[in-house]
């Protein structure tokens, strides 16, 4: 089992380094099965899911060349097989692989998707787009059997706009035939950049980011070449480390614009920011003021960054009140935030924060990827030495997470126990 050993307290100065969006990888990944020709994918994060999906990719039979971080793939002589329940249960991203098979293929066995246990994460939203597109669902257990005679566009209202159902339609519907309106339609940037994607494979997708998407089906789609955008989860947690304990820490290689809700609550609180075209600065500043956050879909501040500032938090003059409104159990790290001496309590969906709480380092467990990221920023700052056990949860999503604090400055290393 792997853990992290911090001795918290080291200024973290310097640059880090942003690596390319886990979110928006294992999405095109999946994607590139549609096209018949070689595609090339370049910033891909040297991170375990990444190496799930490839292991899908060589068990379909495409061919996978990896060259530092630019992925070759063709999927010209691929098989259709059914995937695997102890393959697509490592990681929710799996069932794209359901959407682009039956898109290119017409036809899909496979096995409900994995993923960080922080709520039930239903599919249902992704099977009623298949079915209104004409494929058949037929659900055992958790295997599904999906087939299409053919597939046809329609007009779909999603019930939320849900990122993984956005991202599975636009899979499906670039192979249908006519004219896909999804509405609801989420407008995360990493479904822009699937979007993109297929487009330059020729697809015609218009209107991705906002929340009317038009696809409209086309017969072949060809090679192509693409660049995965900055990942702004990994570039909003390393810019909270800055706020708790940063001096002219610069995040660089990223896009200021996808984490404006973070930059703008960070202003809020009281943090001095300089924002650049493609880094920001920011040093630690004291006597922040408590806020209220609520989690909503892009361009709301992000799920995925509740955990990460909810250390920060415990670290401003005052009660903070945060309501994460995305999943129903998402809150696994706060009582090991407890344990090393915040003050947190939790009302369903909503954590109150009391501060400012002295940190003291402590054994505590990942239970998520990001609650994993939110222990490792307490360690940073507590007193003493904190160990994070399970750690793996945290290397799914952060590429090169121990040597990018150690280059500024952290007091980190990883154990193999
Ligand atoms: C993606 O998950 C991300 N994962 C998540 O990041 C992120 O938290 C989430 O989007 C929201 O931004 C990947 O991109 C691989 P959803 P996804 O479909 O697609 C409800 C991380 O830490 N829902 O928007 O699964 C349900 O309550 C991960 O990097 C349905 O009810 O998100 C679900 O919890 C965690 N039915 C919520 O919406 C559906 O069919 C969000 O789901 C789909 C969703």
């Amino acid at each position: 089992m792997k853990q992290i050993k911090i001795k918290g307290g080291n200024i973290l100065s310097g640059d880090i380094n942003i690596s390319g969006a886990k979110n928006s990888a294992v999405a095109l990944i999946p994607a590139s099965l549609l096209s018949d020709e070689e595609v090339r994918i370049d910033n891909i994060p040297n991170i375990s899911d990444i190496d799930a999906l490839n292991e899908i990719l060589e068990y379909l039979g495409a061919s996978v060349k990896r060259d530092g971080s630019l992925m070759i793939i063709d999927s010209h002589n691929i098989k259709n097989k059914k995937i695997p329940e102890s393959i697509s249960k490592k990681l929710r991203a799996s069932y794209y692989f359901m959407s682009a098979l039956l898109g290119k293929y017409k036809r899909v066995e496979m096995y409900f998707p994995g993923g960080c246990s922080i709520g039930t994460r239903p599919i249902d939203q992704t099977l009623k787009t298949f079915r209104a597109l004409g494929a058949t669902v037929i659900e055992d257990g958790n295997k599904y059997t999906i087939t299409a005679d053919k597939l046809v566009g329609t007009t779909i209202q999603l019930d939320m706009p849900s990122v993984g159902a956005t991202v599975n339609t636009l899979l499906v519907a670039v192979r249908a035939e006519g004219e896909t309106i999804l509405k609801n339609a989420a407008k995360e940037p990493e479904i822009v950049s699937v979007a993109t994607f297929l487009n330059q494979m020729g697809a015609k997708i218009v209107g991705a980011g906002t929340s009317e998407i038009r696809i409209e089906g086309v017969d072949y789609l060809g090679s192509c070449f693409t660049e995965v955008i900055p990942d702004r989860i990994e570039a909003g947690t390393y810019l909270i480390a800055g706020a708790l304990i940063g001096k002219d820490l610069t995040i660089r290689n990223m896009i200021p614009e996808h984490i404006s809700s973070l930059t703008s609550k960070l202003k809020e609180m009281g943090c001095k920011l300089k924002i650049g075209k493609d880094y920001i600065t920011i040093s630690k500043s004291d006597n922040l003021t408590p806020v209220k956050i609520k989690t909503l879909g892009y361009p709301g501040f992000p799920t995925d960054l509740q955990q990460p500032i909810t250390t920060l938090l415990t670290q401003v003059n005052g009660t903070s009140i945060l309501e994460e409104t995305i999943y129903e159990n998402r809150f696994q790290n706060v009582p090991y935030l407890n344990q090393m001496g915040s003050n947190i309590e939790i009302k369903e969906r909503t954590i109150k924060i009391k501060g400012p709480t002295k940190l003291v380092g402590a054994t505590v467990e990942a239970t998520d990827l990001r609650a994993g990221a939110c222990l490792v920023l307490a360690g940073l700052v507590a007193e003493g030495e904190t160990t994070v056990t399970e750690i793996k949860h945290v290397l799914r999503g952060y590429e090169n997470i121990i040597e990018k604090l150690q280059n500024v400055g952290a007091k980190i290393e990883l154990e193999e126990i």
